[in-house]
């Protein structure tokens, strides 16, 4: 018990100065990290306020392009700064409250930056730099903070990454002015609110999930089609693969693939019919050899000959003479007799 009350104090004050140790090298760590980041870039001459030892976030004296709060970055809005080299996430691995980048208008080149390590972004906006290359295609996937994602006017090529389409809480997508090919990814969702892929080489249909956006949304790629911007889908691209393969197939080839498409569709649904009609007129018959059947055989019995008769007079009245025949042990008295009936029935559709 002694001890105990002895320990007590002594381990507050232990975490009383891992408190104070660990805050006070976070933002040390912020400073050093933003520093390490400027260094990295070619041109950082309108980033003068930032100087080793200071405060980022330090009221007065904040760093130019930082977004600050209680203290802490929370972004950074590096815009119109005439910035280019690269820019190292590595240093930005280590802000931990980063939730927003943009470097929009600014000279920066190279395949998209590793944004993605840094899995509790919301926002990146890269509109206006020279960006180039394809992006892969699960780049985003790890990225479910997401919101808004602006990589207009890049030179970004090859497929609409799918995985930036399939982010769940995805407000605003803009990537006009590049040059992203291929269909545009299949939309399930969409929180979308803001949409642009204008003036890209897109092709194939637009996806029905985007159909709320404008017009200038997806104007200026030559090979995209649908009604929104009223080019129509030929059905080669309907047929063979909504959307997807419309451009890795040659034209031509994909027409004959169509009529062929067409064609061989045209005689399955023949075909079916055809079959349908037959066993329609198989049925058909197989009830009237029923009928005849069970008429036939109550004529052979006998015993029943009161039955029988009550059959025969209600003959133009096909309901009623098949109730008749289902009553139980009216019908079938004995095994040659039925032969018998079934030879006379065959016999007469033959
Ligand atoms: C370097 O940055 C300054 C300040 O933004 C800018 O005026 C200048 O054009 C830039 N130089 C180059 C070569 O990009
Ligand atoms: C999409 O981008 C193009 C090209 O920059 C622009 O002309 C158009 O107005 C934009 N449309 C929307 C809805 O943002
Ligand atoms: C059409 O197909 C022929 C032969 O298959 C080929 O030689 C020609 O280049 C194709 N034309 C186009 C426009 O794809």
């Amino acid at each position: 018990m002694a001890l105990d009350w002895l320990l007590r104090p002594v381990f507050l004050v232990f975490i009383l100065i891992f408190i104070l140790q660990f805050t006070s090298t976070s933002s040390k760590s912020d400073s050093e990290t933003l520093i390490k980041l400027k260094n990295s870039f070619t041109n950082a001459s309108a980033l003068s306020s930032w100087v080793p030892g200071s405060a980022p976030c330090g009221g007065d004296a904040q760093w130019k392009g930082l977004l600050c709060s209680n203290g802490n970055v929370m972004g950074l809005r590096l815009e119109n700064m005439g910035l280019s080299g690269k820019i190292d996430v590595d240093a930005l691995v280590d802000i931990s409250g980063l939730r927003s980048v943009s470097f929009e208008h600014n000279s920066f080149s190279g395949s998209i930056p590793e944004f993605n390590r840094l899995g509790y972004l919301k926002n990146i906006y890269l509109t206006g730099n020279q960006f180039s290359g394809e992006i892969p295609a699960e780049f985003f996937s790890k990225m479910q903070s997401l919101k808004k994602v602006w990589l207009a006017n890049n030179k970004f090529s090859g497929k609409i990454p799918p995985s930036v389409i399939h982010l769940s809480n995805l407000i605003e997508l803009h990537l006009e002015d590049n040059q992203f090919s291929g269909a545009i990814p299949p939309v399930m969702q969409s929180k979308l609110t803001s949409f642009n892929v204008s003036n890209n080489k897109l092709s194939g249909e637009i996806p029905d999930g985007l159909a709320k956006f404008s017009k200038s949304s997806f104007e200026g790629n030559a090979d995209l089609c649908g009604e929104k911007i009223g080019k129509e889908c030929n059905a080669a691209t309907e047929a063979v693969a909504p959307g997807v393969f419309a451009k890795t197939i040659p034209m031509n080839i994909s027409k004959n693939d169509a009529s062929n498409f067409m064609k061989r569709g045209a005689g399955i649904i023949t075909l079916a019919v055809m079959l349908l009609c037959v066993a329609a007129v198989i049925i058909f018959k197989m009830r009237r050899k029923e009928d005849d059947l069970e008429a036939g055989v109550q004529n052979n019995t006998d015993d029943e000959a009161v039955e029988a008769v009550e059959v025969q007079i209600s003959m133009p009245v096909r309901q009623k003479e098949m109730e008749l025949t289902k009553k139980p042990g009216s019908t079938r008295k004995g095994p040659s007799s039925a032969k018998g009936g079934v030879g006379v029935v065959i016999s007469s559709y033959e």
